[in-house]
């Protein structure tokens, strides 16, 4: 049991998914009628939970202070109680939020590695008798297990956190000369490229790269002239030559990277001008000799340039533009990323409208 604990766990890196296999888990191998996991916040003020059963969808915030769990953060020792209601430590708050009614609790720390508490899990309602120190001591064993998953859950986020962060910061970078509202169009390109991803069945974690991927396509565009970058006019031939230049140079900035990330940024960088049908740029691959990740970040990218004003052309309407996406279905763009565009175009015209809101506090304006 042990075992296929440990290893069901070993198979999830993100935090949430984590918690809310863990709490599933140990319901189950304890039974329980729920369980919950509570994670102390950084300023250790507050103990939340993405995963209290009953709350679906709905983080949970509890002031550090109140209530068992508490307790057992303060004194870093488990916790059984048989009769919820009649200890005073018990706070019925949360059950007033789910309407569950609590019987019996069982409660044990989260350790970290120095044997700070860092969160804790509880059971409620054993379903059969009461919470034993048999249940205890497994309870005891799932925790300790479970707390180096969480440890290491956070430590990739935190890192997943500053390595995005990064990469919107080197997007804003090449974007700058020629947009004035670099922000929103980097995030419009994010979400239509998740949008078009999931509609393309593409799984969880390659949709999630492919939306922070995707921002930094044009970041060769920072070894372009002025005075092409930025003309008012039609380009000339030999104009459009060296514009076409930014996806090899944002190959050449971004290919020999080791994070995964900023390769598939390479990758969308060389190949999202290409088409279909394999009359673009600057390969002239064909169909699905395209990357995936570059064959949907091309129509984001169209749908976003052409429902903006740029300085050689005025905006479309967003129904203008997603009509002449539908119409290059199999000559521009790859007929799945169309399909998934038409499927999908209530989300994305919601996403296009959100990109048009102004927004408070944007560093635009000083
Ligand atoms: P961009 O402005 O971000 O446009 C990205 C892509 O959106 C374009 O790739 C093109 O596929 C599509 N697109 C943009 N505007 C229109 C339009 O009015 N009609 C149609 N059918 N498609 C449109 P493309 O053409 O390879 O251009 C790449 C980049 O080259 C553009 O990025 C822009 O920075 C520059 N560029 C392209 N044409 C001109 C131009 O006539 N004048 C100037 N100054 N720059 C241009
Ligand atoms: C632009 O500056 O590129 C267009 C303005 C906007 O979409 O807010
Ligand atoms: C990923 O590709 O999902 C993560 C890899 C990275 O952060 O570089
Ligand atoms: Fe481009």
């Amino acid at each position: 049991m042990l075992v296929s604990f440990g290893r069901k766990l070993g198979g999830v890196v993100r935090l949430r998914p984590l918690l809310c296999l863990l709490a599933d888990e140990v319901r189950r191998i304890v039974g329980a009628a729920r369980c919950s996991i509570f994670l102390v916040d950084e300023r250790g003020r507050e103990l939340w939970t993405p995963v209290a059963h009953g709350l679906e969808g709905k983080d949970l915030h509890l002031p550090l202070g109140a209530g068992i769990i508490s307790h057992v953060v303060f004194g870093g020792k488990a916790m059984r109680v048989a009769d919820a209601y009649r200890d005073p430590r018990f706070d019925p708050s949360v059950d007033r939020m789910t309407g569950f009614k609590t019987r019996s609790i069982m409660a044990v720390p989260l350790k970290d590695r120095e044997g700070r508490t860092f969160g804790v899990f509880q059971v409620l309602n054993k379903r059969r008798g009461d919470f034993d120190a048999e249940d205890e001591g497994l309870l005891d064993i799932l925790a300790s297990l479970a707390a180096s998953a969480v440890e290491s859950a956070r430590l990739y986020e935190e890192l997943r956190d500053s390595h995005v962060e990064t990469i919107q910061r080197l997007a804003r970078t090449a974007e700058y000369r020629d947009m004035h509202d670099t922000a929103a169009h980097l995030r419009a390109i994010g979400r239509y490229s998740r949008i078009l991803a999931r509609g393309c069945g593409l799984p969880d974690s390659e949709v999630e790269s492919i939306e922070c991927a995707s921002p930094l396509h044009d970041i060769g565009k920072v070894g372009i002239r002025d005075a092409v970058l930025l003309k008012t006019g039609p380009l000339t031939a030999d104009e459009t030559e060296e514009m076409r230049r930014h996806t090899t140079l944002g190959w050449e900035i971004l290919s020999r990277a080791k994070s995964p990330l900023l390769r598939l940024a390479a990758e969308i960088a060389l190949s999202h001008h290409e088409r279909f049908d394999g009359r673009g740029y600057p390969r002239g691959l064909k169909g699905d000799k395209i990357p995936v990740a570059a064959r949907i970040v091309a129509a984001a990218d169209v749908l976003d340039a052409l429902t903006a004003e740029r300085a050689y052309k005025r905006a479309w309407s967003f129904e203008e533009s997603a009509r002449y996406i539908l119409e290059e279905g199999g000559k521009q763009f790859h007929p799945k990323v169309v399909a998934a565009f038409g499927k999908a175009a209530d989300a994305m015209h919601e996403a296009w409208e959100e990109r048009c809101r102004p927004r408070n506090g944007a560093a635009s304006k000083p």
